[in-house]
């Protein structure tokens, strides 16, 4: 019993790190870090935005939107070609804005 307890424990936490790594991993592969700073902390230039610890459904909506154009203005033209290109090829999917969405949820502001 205590065995079984003490696995779901190991595997709960290795399933919780996994998502965080794999979030932290898109961030830098995906070139976020670029713009938005170390951690979404230290963005690029002020009128970018900070992302730590902002909310995850918040988060994917408006990587949504930016993806979609629904949200387009001067600045997030800069964003639109990191999600799709000109083809209109997702280069960033709906489970990386899920996984990137969590993982920025979770950092410190
Ligand atoms: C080329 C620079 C650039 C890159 C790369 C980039 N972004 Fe952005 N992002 C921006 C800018 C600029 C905005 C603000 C757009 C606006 O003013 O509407 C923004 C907005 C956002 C927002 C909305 C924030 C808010 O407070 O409304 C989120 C979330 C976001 N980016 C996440 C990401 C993630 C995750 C990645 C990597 C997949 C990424 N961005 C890559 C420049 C970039």
């Amino acid at each position: 019993m205590k065995t079984k307890l003490f696995l779901i424990a190991a595997l709960t936490t290795l399933a919780s790190n996994m998502v965080w790594a794999d979030g932290a991993a898109l961030y830098a592969e995906k070139t976020c870090v670029a713009c938005h700073g170390k951690e979404g902390k230290k963005p690029m230039l002020p009128t970018f935005p900070k992302l730590a610890g902002q909310n995850a459904a918040y988060i994917a909506q408006q990587m949504l939107d930016i993806r979609s154009g629904a949200r387009s203005n001067s600045s997030s033209a800069a964003m639109k070609g990191v999600m799709v290109n000109p083809e209109g090829d997702l280069l960033v999917s709906d489970a990386d804005i899920k996984e990137l969405a969590a993982y920025l949820s979770k950092l410190k502001p």
